[in-house]
């Protein structure tokens, strides 16, 4: 290409006349038809150069250190590191970073199936969030009904259980409450082996999962499991910071007990910090003589590790007969009080947790 329409050419694109176009002479401009001559460069013996040389453009170990201890050397040059630094500058509040994993992973589980695990969990969710904490509420049970404790425009089918599923944000939903929900998915028999298989094949799947997410460093988890031994439960126990145990006030969650006991050890004693086990009693009953004297027990035997306890409340089950949970429901209900109750109780125990992030 000649040079006289390479320079109509750049005019083209940036505007102006080409005829204004004035070329400075240059003697060591070569054009690609001239024969290339290689010329010795004349050495003449110069002083030795002071100047300090130029740094490179990219020296990793001359990187600022990063300033925040949460913020890894990665992070600073990132989207967040910049807000938080041009907030810095401006003087306005520096954003919160992302954490890897959210700070409080709470596992509501049990060893006896129907004492409330998933009523809880919801109710829970909406409880920590009204107490300003942002929440996801976490189906890991193929139940899939934690769903139904949440007003929702539309039944949700997809969850978490589809292998196909990248990135488990695509399919939390926004409820009412402003609790994010992850469904478990309405997903096939073949398709829940699948899930249960990589489960099984990688402990910490759930964890790397969870921190992909990305979820705000005040966040709270409540995860919602199945009854019993399962890949659900030891991957809930691998990763909770907080245990919920909940159990009635009949012989049979009595006696489940201590089997709950040993699926926690077994299953989290890989860990390096234990989780926080603590105990919930639902649906008392005052009226029942075996339902006031197993509480007594109860609380005899596990003293400071009850979080509370639930009364029994008809107003609970009509919630979700209303696809509902029981705070919307009957805000001013004894279930509903309860539940508030034991929440503050929770959120007192790791308030400690949330300010040191
Ligand atoms: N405090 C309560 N008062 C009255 N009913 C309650 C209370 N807690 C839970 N229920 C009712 O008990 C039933 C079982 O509750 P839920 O499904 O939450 O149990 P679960 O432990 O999750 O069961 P699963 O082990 O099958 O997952 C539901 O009908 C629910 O409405
Ligand atoms: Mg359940």
């Amino acid at each position: 290409m000649s040079v006289s329409r390479d320079i109509s050419g750049l005019f083209k694109w940036f505007g102006g006349a080409p005829e204004s176009y004035q070329e400075m002479p240059r003697d060591d401009i070569r054009f690609a038809d001239e024969p290339a001559q290689f010329v010795e460069p004349v050495r003449s013996p110069v002083a030795p150069d002071t100047t300090p040389p130029l740094p490179p453009l990219c020296n990793l170990a001359a990187m600022p250190a990063p300033s925040n201890a949460g913020e890894g050397a990665s992070d600073v040059w990132s989207a967040q590191g910049l807000q938080g630094r041009l907030a810095r500058l401006r003087g306005e509040a520096t954003p919160q970073p992302s954490a890897a994993v959210p700070s409080r992973i709470v596992a509501v589980v049990s060893a006896k199936g129907g004492v409330g695990k998933t009523t809880l969990s919801a109710n829970f969710a909406v409880a920590l969030q009204r107490q300003g904490h942002s929440v996801l509420a976490f189906d890991l049970d193929p139940q899939n009904a934690l769903q139904h404790h949440f007003k929702l425009t539309q039944a949700m089918t997809s969850g978490l259980a589809e292998s196909s599923l990248r990135d488990w944000r695509e399919r939390c939903v926004s409820s009412e409450s402003g609790v994010l929900l992850l469904p478990y998915g309405d997903v096939s028999e073949e398709q829940r082996l699948q899930f249960e298989q990589q489960l099984i094949d990688e402990p910490d799947y759930l964890a790397r999962r969870l921190a992909a997410m990305h979820l705000p460093s005040a966040s709270v988890v409540m995860l919602d499991t199945p009854p019993g031994p399962s890949v659900y439960l030891r991957q809930a126990l691998s990763v909770a910071t907080d245990v919920l145990v909940v159990t009635l006030t009949d012989a049979a969650s009595y006696t489940a007990l201590s089997k709950i006991e040993g699926l926690i050890k077994t299953y989290a004693q890989a860990r390096q910090q234990a989780p926080d086990v603590s105990f919930l009693i639902n649906q008392v009953d005052e009226s029942r003589q075996l339902s006031r004297e197993i509480k007594q027990i109860y609380q005899e035997l596990l003293g400071t590790q009850i979080l509370g306890t639930v009364s029994q409340d008809e107003a609970i089950s009509h919630a979700l007969a209303c696809n509902c949970n029981a705070l919307e429901y009957a805000p001013d209900g004894v279930g509903s009080q309860d539940i508030l109750g034991c929440s503050r109780v929770l959120q007192r125990r790791f308030a400690a947790t949330l300010q040191a992030v």
